[in-house]
């Protein structure tokens, strides 16, 4: 059964002393005190006023009016299951994390799948990128995959993020819509993007519908890098392969499910685990040895490109099962806060801008969201191992620490934890070799952005061709400003000039005769594109 393969799990037992179980108990206050009537305030009287000294009514009363906290900016809207991981053969050619190198080893885990776009109780079926983002509580500390269900992002770099996101949430002056992508604010964004480009032959497809979140790829996006005990490194491309196979709905049955049954994916999670139908995904790796950096003809470091699995095959390399629905979707599921960030000795990062801006990104939102600089100590945060720094304080500690001191060096000695050293082991960032100017500009090697959304398109069935082309007909056509809609017909004749000509008939539009700017490498395809490409090196 579900709870006796938990039991297993270290993280399952570490949350244990959390649990709470009132069944059957005498009702009673936060301060521990029996109440006698849970269903009267106490009154002036029978029929008189509430009185002021009611300290139960307001306990109750003062709890349930904070019981909400602001949702994720984005992302907002999600399901999570606990599980396992476990490596199929030692990786330790390439990587010294522990979870990928013991064969032996459960590693814990904790899934959160998402939509991006709409709130909290908006529909699971919305058009809409994925989120898959995987928390492994392993032995050398928490690692988080925090990965979505296309393998492209619509940016190269991060400072754009707050721009794209006001432009695909609902319109400030009105709210609407609501978890959709067809609106102006959203294509007038995406039509002067022409980076945007491939990530939207993605989101037009058949993967911004997916049948079930058991039923969905999962990518890591960036090119991340490995660095295995001998400090040697290579880049490493991370992918969730579901063993069910990746299925997705007609969008005209994905606008049936969202009336009928918005929860449609959370429940069909929900109810796979607990009839022990769990589900299984391979985790994938594609590995690119550092000497390789420079052999392709797009960046390694743009988050817009794919490394084609034809160059790099992806290698499978292990197994995560989902095994044990959460207890409490709030104390689970909404408490949890991954960070790209948290990384463990034998992976690392790379340089690429949208991932060095996300690295910022999440503890920053997290201190707000989850209310001050502890949320590290919520029971589905904490790692397996127990934690020893010299961080104190701040708003909800939980934590006792004792002794006299808290700061290295340190001579009087006391409960204080040692000063972490080279010779000692621990995290040590891969000493990539720097030597460049200090520059605002983008790189020359990030501007082709046409090649790979139409390896994309090609690369669809005649069936899922025009499923793009429905997509984008629909999604277009609740644009009220034609100009935008003309400004996206012109991007896609840099995609496919069939596509183009389709969706512009759809819409009544006139295709242009030659793209308005020929495709031309290393130059930004819009001139309204708000920088500037670089003088040729
Ligand atoms: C959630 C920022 C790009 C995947 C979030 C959150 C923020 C954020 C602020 C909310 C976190 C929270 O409240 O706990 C950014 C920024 C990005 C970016 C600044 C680019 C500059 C991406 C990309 C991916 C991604 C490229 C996928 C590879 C996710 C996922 C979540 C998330 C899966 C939800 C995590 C959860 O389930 O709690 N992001 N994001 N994000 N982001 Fe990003």
């Amino acid at each position: 059964t579900t709870s006796k393969l938990s039991e297993e799990n270290k993280k399952i037992a570490e949350l244990a002393p959390n649990t709470e179980d009132s069944n059957g108990e005498y009702i009673n206050t936060n301060t521990g005190v029996r109440i006698n009537d849970d269903h009267n305030s106490l009154k002036a009287g029978e029929r008189g006023a509430t009185l002021m000294e009611d300290f139960i009514f307001r306990e109750k009363m003062t709890h349930f009016d904070h019981e909400r906290i602001p949702e994720r900016v984005v992302h907002a809207r999600g399901s999570g299951a606990h599980g396992v991981f476990k490596v199929y053969e030692s990786q330790e050619k390439y990587t010294k994390a522990g979870f990928l190198t013991d064969t032996s080893r459960e590693t814990p885990v904790f899934v959160r799948f998402s939509t991006v776009a709409g709130s909290r109780g908006s529909t699971d079926l919305a058009r809409d990128v994925r989120g898959f983002a995987v928390k492994f509580y392993t032995e050398e500390g928490i690692f988080d995959l925090v990965g979505n269900n296309m393998p492209v992002f619509f940016i190269q770099d991060a400072v754009k993020f707050p721009d794209l996101v006001h432009a695909v949430k609902p319109e400030p002056h009105n709210e609407i819509p609501q978890a959709a992508s067809a609106h102006d604010t959203f294509w007038d964004f995406i039509s002067l993007m022409p980076e945007s480009t491939h990530m939207i032959m993605w989101l037009m497809s058949d993967r911004a519908i997916p049948r079930s979140y058991r039923m969905m790829e999962g990518f890591g996006v960036h090119t991340f890098r490995f660095v295995n005990a001998n400090e040697e490194s290579c880049f490493v491309k991370f992918h969730w392969k579901p063993l069910l196979g990746v299925h997705s709905v007609a969008w005209d049955e994905a606008q049936k499910i969202s009336g009928k049954d918005p929860d449609f994916h959370r429940r069909d999670l929900w109810e796979a685990i607990e009839s022990g139908n769990y589900p299984e995904w391979e985790l994938g790796v594609q590995i690119v040895p550092e000497a390789d950096e420079h052999k392709f003809d797009f960046d390694l470091l743009d988050s817009t490109k794919i490394i084609p699995e034809e160059l790099v095959p992806v290698q499978r390399i292990g197994k995560m099962t989902l095994n044990r629905n959460p207890d409490n979707f709030f104390a689970e599921t909404e408490q949890v806060a991954f960070h790209i960030g948290h990384v463990v000795p034998g992976i690392d990062f790379t340089n690429d801008p949208l991932l060095q801006g996300r690295l910022f990104s999440y503890t920053d939102t997290q201190l707000i969201r989850l209310g001050g600089p502890n949320f590290q100590e919520i029971p589905i945060n904490r790692p397996i191992i127990p934690v020893h720094n010299n961080q104190r304080d701040g708003y909800m500690r939980q934590t006792i620490n004792r002794g006299r001191t808290s700061y290295s060096p340190n001579s009087l000695g006391g409960n204080y934890p040692v000063q972490s050293t080279v010779a000692e082991g621990g995290f040590r960032s891969y000493t990539e070799k720097i030597d460049a100017r200090k520059i605002r500009e983008r790189s020359r090697s990030f501007f082709d952005h046409f090649t790979q959304a139409a390896l994309f398109y090609n690369s669809q069935s005649t069936p899922e061709k025009q499923h793009i082309v429905d997509a984008l007909r629909f999604e277009l056509g609740k644009v009220d400003t034609i100009a935008i809609r003309q400004r996206m017909i012109g991007i896609l004749t840099q995609v496919d000039r069939d596509l183009a000509a389709q969706v512009a008939y759809g819409l009544g539009l006139e295709v242009p005769a030659e793209p308005e700017k020929p495709i031309n490498k290393g130059v930004p395809a819009d001139p309204t594109h708000d920088y500037e490409p670089l003088p040729p090196q």
